[in-house]
């Protein structure tokens, strides 16, 4: 079901050329099952590379012995950390300034760790040399939940850091504690709730992999990787490896899913390049579904404290948080620098308060290295459940309507661009219509009745509200970079003498159809038809430099230099068409693909038209030169911040305590919309990926460390037999700084549901006097919290 309402901005959906519900152009080659992801890449020669993983969470290595192994048939390498040591190669930075080790040398750290890989003519001989080789390890006690890293006597699990005695990772904190103590010392009210926000994964299709193929006789070396990041990363792979950085290209063709997963660098890519190198010979490697869970980067872990302070009639004041962040053994993350907590920093959600704080204390634990923002930018998800939370507490508290409490606390339309306490410009935003819309959608006031006659008959039905802004698109680059790398997006386009044109982008695509909506910006701005517009992107010697595809960043940075760049082809455009029309540049105007001769429409010329002579034969004006490109690298001057709201109607089994989720109805606002058939199909996934983290997905360990979660048996990801027909709807709030208004969409769903979930199924439970319980909201849990037994996770 589709409510479509665009009462602050044109609904763009009829063009003929442009914005709209455009099938995506990708799509012929993937119903084909013609995609070509980096499994399919077959090199002549090529070796195959498998890694030995370590079956202990924490352990000292006393000796590897890979004799047997290297005898084993078609085996051509096996290397252990010690010898990638010798090439100063046993470590390798991560994207958040630590370190990880890309084959243990001295310890193991986490259970899955890289401990040594095997190279041979195929996948299955190199897996079956791995038994062979021998390990002894001396095991040494876990550090496994968080709550006990920093006690007195936890064993040290980073004593490769110099100087290290304990399992601190770092201190964050913003916003302003003693204002903020203020205000919570004169409020009427004060609740506080203690919150986790469980280890998931965000677990793609397609695992992580690469095939590395370096040519000793120019020395240059080919990636295939599954990664968001193609040009950060080989700026990295130069700094690292010590390669010129023209002779690194590294290539992300068809991403199955990527959801953060595939933002760091992992040990298996850089043990590619390595074997590679080693052997001469092309290598792939391709991890397997558990050893894409047990050991890439998982996301969330936060267990919070939250506390918020009002007035008796529900005006909030202040919000308070302190968050332990489980970073696992190596801080794996990529946030900009200046954000070592992501934008955690926006916790105060949507509100209009007078004073916030947070404090952060990120610990190690013996776990899979990661924190990575798991369809989300930088921690917004954490941020958007901890307040969308409390506030429901509060609500709870003061007897309030939920809808009634956000509606009377919504920063206004015309506060903005409002800058929190925290210290973050939300650039647009117009809450109420946004909430309105959706409480209209659910016919709010007629399910608050029908759950009060279902609950007179002992039923348990719950309505969940979360209303989210998020932070999307970083930039700018002069507050946010990752290792020193500005996150800004370079962007190209080049017109061909017959009209047609291509683009190449910095972002790359894991499934959000930039092929589609990159065309269709640049079709707008210079009225090319989207279908003779190509979309290049992921592979660095084609494509311009930028910072990759995260945090729903693609939008908001790469689309305005998509749209800046056709501006400026445009612009040259019209000079070369008034030199053609023979009348000065101020007599021409432009509609959509030609411009004419003001007050003459038959006087005109076409793009096309304008193409062809700026590649033909006859002089063009004065100073021009021949060609239509044009290149920019666009540095946002803000991020962009979508919001929504979004309700959730759950049914609870008494008898059972299963949570079925009835009806969902999500209102998103990301501005300008682009393709609202793509916006839809992102805004479905992410409703899905709510659910599975709200009611059935965590990655659980034992207290030896072995992670319980480690095939797709045991961590559950939401069917389509789990979610309802999800009803959608927009509004429309442009954003003031970005050249088409356009903010980004990615991830807000999977930002905004979790807690329209879990505030549906805590209402649920009201009347058994529940006011809180963590997810993942599965029949145990939900039965432990019907029975007042809720224990955090
Ligand atoms: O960075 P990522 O592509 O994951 O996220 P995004 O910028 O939010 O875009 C996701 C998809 O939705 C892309 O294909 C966008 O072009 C499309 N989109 C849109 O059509 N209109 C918007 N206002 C925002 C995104």
């Amino acid at each position: 079901t589709t409510h479509e309402r665009a009462d602050t901005f044109h609904d763009n959906d009829q063009k003929p050329v442009g914005y709209g519900r455009m099938l995506r152009k990708e799509d012929p080659r993937f119903l084909r099952g013609r995609g070509r992801y980096v499994d399919d890449v077959q090199l002549p020669g090529m070796l195959h590379l498998a890694i030995l993983r370590s079956p202990v969470a924490h352990a000292r290595i006393v000796s590897i012995d890979t004799s047997v192994a290297e005898a084993s048939p078609g085996v051509r390498a096996v290397v252990t950390g010690a010898a990638l040591a010798q090439q100063g190669l046993a470590w390798m930075p991560t994207l958040s300034n630590d370190v990880q080790a890309v084959l243990a040398t001295d310890k193991v750290r986490f259970q899955g760790q890289e401990v040594a890989f095997v190279v041979a003519d195929d996948r299955y001989l190199a897996r079956d040399a791995l038994e062979l080789i021998d390990v002894e390890y001396d095991v040494l006690d876990p550090v496994i939940d968080a709550r006990r890293a920093l006690e007195p006597g936890a064993p040290l699990i980073r004593d490769d850091l110099d100087g290290k005695t304990n399992n601190h990772c770092f201190d964050w904190e913003t916003g302003d504690e003693a204002a903020t103590e203020e205000v919570f010392a004169r409020a009427d009210v004060v609740v506080s709730q203690d919150l986790v926000y469980p280890r998931v994964h965000p677990a793609p299709m397609e695992t992580c992999g690469a095939v590395a193929d370096y040519d000793a006789v120019d020395g240059k070396l080919r990636l295939w990787s599954t990664t968001q990041a193609p040009h950060a990363h080989r700026t990295l792979y130069a700094i690292v490896a010590g390669l010129p950085e023209h002779k690194i290209q590294v290539i992300s063709p068809d991403i199955g899913g990527g959801f953060g997963n595939k933002v760091p660098i992992y040990p298996g890519y850089v043990c590619a390049i390595v074997a590679s190198i080693v052997t001469g010979k092309p290598v792939k490697w391709m991890e397997d579904r558990s050893e894409n869970l047990i050991s890439t980067g998982f996301a969330r872990d936060y267990i919070m404290r939250g506390e918020i302070a009002a007035t008796r009639d529900g005006r909030i004041l202040g919000i308070r948080t302190n968050v332990l962040a489980d970073h696992g053994a190596f801080n794996g993350t990529a946030a900009p620098v200046r954000y070592p907590a992501g934008f955690f920093g926006v916790f105060t959600g949507s509100y209009d308060i007078e004073a916030a704080y947070c404090k952060m204390t990120a610990v190690y634990t013996n776990k899979a290295p990661g924190g990575v923002a798991y369809a989300c930018s930088f921690r917004i998800t954490e941020a958007v459940y901890l307040v969308e939370r409390i506030v429901d507490c509060l609500a709870d508290e003061l007897g309030m309507d939920p809808a009634e409490l956000r509606l009377k606390n919504f920063i206004r339309p015309e506060q903005f661009p409002y800058t929190t306490k925290t210290g973050w410009v939300y650039d647009s935003g117009n809450y109420e219509p946004t909430m309105r819309l959706a409480m209209e959608m659910a016919g709010y006031d007629e399910l608050r009745r029908e759950q009060e006659e279902k609950r007179a008959r002992g039923e348990l039905m719950g309505i969940g509200i979360a209303f989210f802004t998020e932070a999307v698109g970083a930039g700018p680059r002069k507050n946010m970079d990752i290792l020193g790398l500005g996150m800004a997006d370079g962007c190209e386009l080049r017109v061909h003498p017959t009209g047609k044109a291509v683009v190449r982008l910095s972002v790359q695509s894991q499934g959000q159809g930039h092929e589609t909506t990159f065309a269709q910006i640049v079709a707008e701005e210079i009225g090319i038809p989207p279908a003779d517009i190509e979309v290049l992107h992921g592979d660095t010697d084609n494509t311009p430099f930028g910072l990759g595809t995260y945090g729903s960043r693609s939008t908001p940075v790469s689309g305005a230099a998509a749209a800046l760049v056709a501006r400026k082809v445009r612009d040259k455009a019209r000079i070369i068409a008034s030199g053609m029309l023979e009348v000065s540049v101020a007599d021409l105007e432009w509609e959509k693909g030609a411009f004419h001769v003001k007050g003459d429409p038959g006087t005109s010329v076409t793009i096309q038209d304008i193409a062809l002579r700026a590649h033909g034969a006859g002089d063009l004006p004065e100073g021009i030169e021949g060609g239509l490109e044009a290149q920019i690298c666009y540095n946002p001057s803000n991020l962009t911040y979508p919001h929504g709201a979004y309700i959730c109607v759950v049914d609870i089994d008494p008898g059972t305590a299963q949570v079925s989720v009835r009806r969902f109805i999500a209102v998103d606002d990301c501005g300008t919309r682009i393709n609202p058939m793509i916006i839809e199909g992102q805004v479905h996934g992410g409703l899905t990926d709510g659910v599975g983290m709200a009611l059935m997905e965590m990655i659980a360990f034992d207290e030896d460390g072995n992670c319980l979660g480690a095939s797709l048996m045991d961590y559950l990801i939401p069917t389509s037999l789990e979610v309802p027909d999800w009803e959608t709807g927009f509004t429309v709030t442009p954003s003031p700084h970005h050249p088409i208004g356009a903010k980004g969409v990615g991830e807000s769903a999977t930002v905004g549901s979790p807690p329209a979930i879990v505030n549906a199924v805590v209402d649920a439970l009201k009347p058994f006097g529940v006011r809180h319980a963590d997810m993942p909201l599965t029949p145990s849990r939900v039965w432990d919290a019907m029975r007042g037994q809720a224990r955090p996770p």
